[in-house]
């Protein structure tokens, strides 16, 4: 899937400029865990530079975002450059390369969105989380991001959360599901 949030590529480059691979051992710094998924995807791959995408899930899946440290330990680990791994991180949208909240909102923006009370579904969300596209919630809970067409046209508009499917989304909806998670984690740490 295309990247195509304009506030995290931008700042993927800057980052990529600054990327040093000299303080980073990936042995030390991957847990056994990640190493050992790493290895595997590996295994299924062609070769280690085709595992790029499928190495930055996994540790993704296990810190919640890719930090520079990450992506120059995942390269030298594939023992392919850094640059080459941030290329394919900016390509791939659903690889944070900033912190994210806990649950990361994709609202899509394409044609069939947009022609379904889309806008309505964003500002809904901006102003019920009090935040914009790019942004975290104070709370660390919500990120709100836009999204290429997330393949349910039929039922505009539609968004993702995490790896969740939302669709035919009203106002009232959108609302309940938000308060629903935001519940779902008050309960979790109770
Ligand atoms: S245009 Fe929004 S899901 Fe396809």
């Amino acid at each position: 899937m295309h990247n195509n949030n304009k506030n995290l590529s931008s700042s993927q480059v800057i980052a990529s400029a600054m990327l040093s691979d000299e303080k980073i051992n990936f042995r030390q710094y991957l847990t056994s865990a990640e190493m050992k998924a790493i290895e595997h995807e590996v295994l299924i791959m062609e070769n280690r530079e085709a595992a790029g995408i499928e190495a930055l899930k996994v540790v993704q899946q296990h810190r919640g975002w890719i930090s520079d440290d990450s992506l120059v330990a995942i390269a030298q680990c594939l023992n392919i450059s850094s640059a080459q791994l941030e290329g394919v991180a900016t390509f791939y949208n659903l690889i944070y390369r900033q912190k994210v909240g806990r649950y990361v909102i994709h609202v899509c923006n394409s044609i069939s969105c947009h022609l379904n009370d889309y806008e309505n579904i964003l500002l809904t969300i901006s102003s019920h989380l009090g935040i914009s596209y790019g942004q975290t919630t104070e709370d660390g809970l919500f990120t709100l991001l836009s999204n290429a067409c997330l393949g349910n046209c039929d039922k505009s508009p539609a968004m993702m959360i995490n790896d969740k499917h939302y669709h035919s989304l009203t106002p009232d909806s959108v609302i309940a599901i938000l308060n629903g998670l935001s519940l779902n984690v008050g309960q979790y740490y109770d």
